[in-house]
């Protein structure tokens, strides 16, 4: 056990969930407590810091939660946070919680919104990478992208058993904002024909091979993985295209949605969201300040906020080669 000026630490989940986000509260939780520092489970993100809608947690408020989806927190997007007034309306209400160190749990924009309040106030934060769409930089997997990934792949098999019985042609989209994480690896782990992503602009020819290579050969039916995103046009946007200029083939379009973010997580999340949660505890005992925990050759960092946030994390473009020579 470490000495430590911090006395009381908050929690928050920010943004859109994640499944792992409550093995992580969990595990931040518990080893709080194991350093004697007082929790406080923020409710509703940056909205409820503002509000005050806050709650001491002990060991027991995170039982039974570490397989479960969502968020007990849960979570918001907050508009009044993005203004200097509404930051220090969330400060003042630190202060008067006696709250001394924050953990932020969410994706690309919350901690973005965790940076600017460390900045103005000097507050120590660290930021915890839970989003589905792994677009964190100086992370190898956010918190959730697994899960969301063999969910992927579990509707696509299923969606795959009909494509087949009818011989059509499907457009599967998938979330991932502007990133195209979880359409790659979703088509490499489900065996579709290709993956349309933002990253990576598609040729009008190209995507006609990709169609009536995957028609020529014995496949009677063809799956195509979308990212959502004004540069691919979604699923319904490229379904369109080919719509007009393949009138033989009989397509159809599933959105994924929503249901990407839900459900259990898998052990693989559990054990991420577990690993980070207690390094988030060790960093602020460390006296790290305005950090991300990432990990890294299955080895956990600390990431400067200014490199997660502002720099841009690539997708494996050799992915795409990879997923062509597999699906011919
Ligand atoms: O960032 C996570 C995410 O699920 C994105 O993949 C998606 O674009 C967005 O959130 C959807 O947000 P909302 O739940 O607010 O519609």
């Amino acid at each position: 056990m470490m000495t430590t000026s911090i006395k009381c630490v908050g929690i928050l989940t920010s943004g859109g969930d994640s499944p792992g986000m409550n093995a992580a509260i969990r595990a931040i939780t518990r080893s709080a407590i194991y350093n004697e520092i007082t929790v406080k489970g923020i409710y509703r993100g940056f909205r409820g810091l503002i509000t005050g809608e806050i709650e001491e947690f002990q060991t027991q408020h995170v039982s039974n939660i570490v397989q479960r989806g969502g968020t007990i927190l849960k979570t918001a997007r907050c508009e009044p946070f993005k203004t200097p007034e509404g930051r220090k309306q969330a400060y003042d209400m630190l202060c008067k919680e006696k709250i001394d160190a924050l953990v932020v749990i969410g994706g690309d924009g919350s901690l973005t919104g965790a940076r600017i309040l460390a900045q103005e106030f000097n507050f120590p934060i660290v930021g915890l990478p839970g989003t589905i769409d792994n677009d964190l930089y100086g992370t190898d997997v956010t918190i959730g992208y697994d899960t969301a990934l063999n969910t992927i792949m579990e509707c696509v098999d299923k969606i795959r058993d009909t494509a087949s019985s009818h011989e059509r042609l499907f457009f599967i989209e998938v979330m991932g904002r502007e990133a195209g994480f979880l359409a790659l690896n979703g088509a490499i782990a489900s065996g579709a024909e290709a993956a349309i992503i933002p990253e990576i602009s598609l040729q009008k020819d190209q995507l006609a091979e990709m169609i009536e290579f995957g028609f020529r050969k014995s496949k009677n039916s063809s799956i195509v993985l979308v990212a959502e995103s004004d540069i691919t046009g979604g699923a319904m946007g490229v379904a369109e295209r080919v719509r007009r200029e393949y009138p033989q083939f009989d397509v159809r379009v599933s959105i994924l949605g929503h249901l990407q973010r839900g459900g259990s997580p898998t052990a693989q999340d559990r054990i991420l969201a577990t690993r980070m949660g207690v390094a988030a505890i060790d960093a602020l005992l460390d006296d790290q300040r305005n950090v991300m925990i990432g990990i890294q050759n299955e080895m956990i960092v600390n990431v400067p906020f200014a490199k997660a946030i502002k720099k841009v994390k690539s997708v494996d473009t050799e992915l795409l080669n990879t997923l062509w020579i597999v699906s011919r």
